[in-house]
């Protein structure tokens, strides 16, 4: 839970000042809740891990928010009040950055399949970096550099062949993906001289993000050392001083207590060490410029989700089912990936039942629909009580739907005694203002 949550025998009682109660009356059930503080906190530890490594490393650092992790525009105003740039894979998230009001110039533009509109409105927007994701891309935003007359600053993303030891839904890596330009088959290097030769492209990095939720280094280690090989490369076959090394986001949480990332300045150390020695290792004569782009280890600690407990189901020999407000719409993070949570009953009520294994679930008409399985929850808590899942920053949000036509949960910021919507609370009036009667309509012509 974040830094700010006030925990009392294992229950959640407060949270950035205010009781949890008067949050679930003030703004409804489901509430995503974010800590200012830690999610700022996490922001300014961020950005002073990496300015504590420039001197070491010799080149400067740029910390992007990855605005995929939790895209809102209260909190890409937050990133760049703390001096983050903003890493954007969407026209969407693009249009919310704009919004913010980000200099387009702190913008790095991702994706795999960008539309010929996206990019066009990237290279009007004057968008700091654009990462070219393919062949068929590079070629693409030539043509539309050129007929906007501008030289377009970009990063070519670099697919490394490296084992990130995560997720297989989420590692980005490894040769077999949909992303990037493959080092072992000499697509990146194709990219690179094509690039080297644009008039309208300007070659200023090189990219790779190797996957997401990593808790170790060593993948951090062996990317670092491909594509700084690969920057002497460059140098050596096209004679292009490239001078910029994005490696990405992808630093994981501490989800559940077995989960222990790096500190962020461990992470900031060990990171610029492994890219300064790499740069010695393959005779780089400077050092690059470095950046990172962290989502997850950013947004998600800062995260918390209130439920209203309801119907409590016990099948005596098998299972006894919590169900919550919520579910699969708001947090499809275990279903997708079995991820694990931290659970914890919220509110004054003191409940001090035996702990048991719970399953929690939602109330979609589906048998997935589950937050987590063997969640140990007091034998007394009651339908009507308040539950709380922690660590729900990133990628809830991000990722929520409508299923079942569920108006998706407000957000609210809360830090010092205050509270402050980040997002309202949607409602079905919302979805269906989106759809027209066919009623009101002639009948097609067969
Ligand atoms: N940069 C690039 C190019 C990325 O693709 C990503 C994440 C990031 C940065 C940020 O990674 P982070 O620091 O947040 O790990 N929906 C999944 C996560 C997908 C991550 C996609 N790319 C989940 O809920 O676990």
């Amino acid at each position: 839970f974040p830094d700010t949550a006030e925990i009392q025998d294992g229950r959640l009682r407060t949270l950035g000042g205010i009781a949890v109660e008067e949050l679930a009356e003030r703004f409804g059930t489901p509430l995503w809740l974010v800590d200012r503080a830690t999610l700022e906190g996490r922001m300014r530890a961020y950005r002073e891990a990496f300015a504590a490594q420039e001197a070491v490393l010799g080149a400067t650092t740029t910390v992007v928010y990855a605005a995929k992790a939790l895209c809102v525009r209260g909190v890409l105003e937050l990133a760049d009040d703390c001096g983050l740039w903003v890493d954007c894979a969407s026209g969407g998230e693009l249009a919310t950055a704009r919004a913010a009001g980000i200099d387009p110039r702190r913008i790095v533009l991702h994706g795999n399949n960008k539309s010929v509109a996206e990019l066009r409105d990237a290279v009007d927007a004057g968008v700091g970096r654009i990462v070219i994701d393919s062949l068929s891309e590079l070629a693409r935003l030539e043509g539309i550099a050129e007929a906007a007359g501008r030289v377009v600053p970009c990063h070519l993303r670099v697919t490394p062949g490296v084992d990130a030891h995560t997720h297989e839904f989420v590692a980005t890596g490894h040769d077999d993906t949909k992303f990037g330009l493959t080092l072992s088959l000499g697509l990146a290097h194709e990219g690179a001289a094509r690039l080297v030769a644009s008039r309208w492209l300007d070659l200023v990095g090189v990219h790779c993000h190797v996957g997401s939720d990593i808790l170790r280094l060593d993948p951090y280690h062996a990317a670092a050392d491909v594509m700084v090989r690969f920057l002497a490369e460059v140098r050596a076959t096209h004679g292009a001083e490239v001078g910029e090394l994005n490696l990405g986001g992808g630093l994981g949480i501490s989800a559940v207590p077995g989960d222990v990332p790096p500190e962020l300045p461990t992470y900031a150390a060990d990171l610029t060490a492994a890219v300064a020695e790499a740069a010695d290792a393959h005779g780089l004569t400077a050092r690059p410029h470095l950046f990172v782009e962290p989502g997850r280890s950013i947004a998600g600690p800062a995260g918390v989700t209130l439920y209203r407990v309801g119907t409590i189901k016990e099948l005596p020999g098998l299972s006894t089912y919590v169900a919550v407000d919520g579910g699969m719409s708001d947090n499809p993070r275990y279903p997708l990936y079995q991820a694990p949570h931290t659970f914890a009953p919220a509110g004054a009520v003191a409940r001090d039942g035996t702990p048991r294994p719970v399953t929690v679930v939602g109330k979609h008409c589906e048998t997935g629909d589950v937050l987590g399985e063997g969640v140990s929850l007091p034998s007394d808590l009651a339908e009507g009580d308040l539950l709380a899942v922690a660590a729900t920053g990133a990628y809830n949000h991000a990722m929520a739907s409508n299923y079942n036509r569920l108006p998706r949960p407000a957000m609210v910021l809360v830090g010092e005694g205050w509270a402050v919507e980040l997002v309202r609370r949607e409602t079905v009036e919302d979805l269906l203002a989106r759809e027209p009667s066919l009623r009101d309509a002639r009948p097609p012509v067969p």
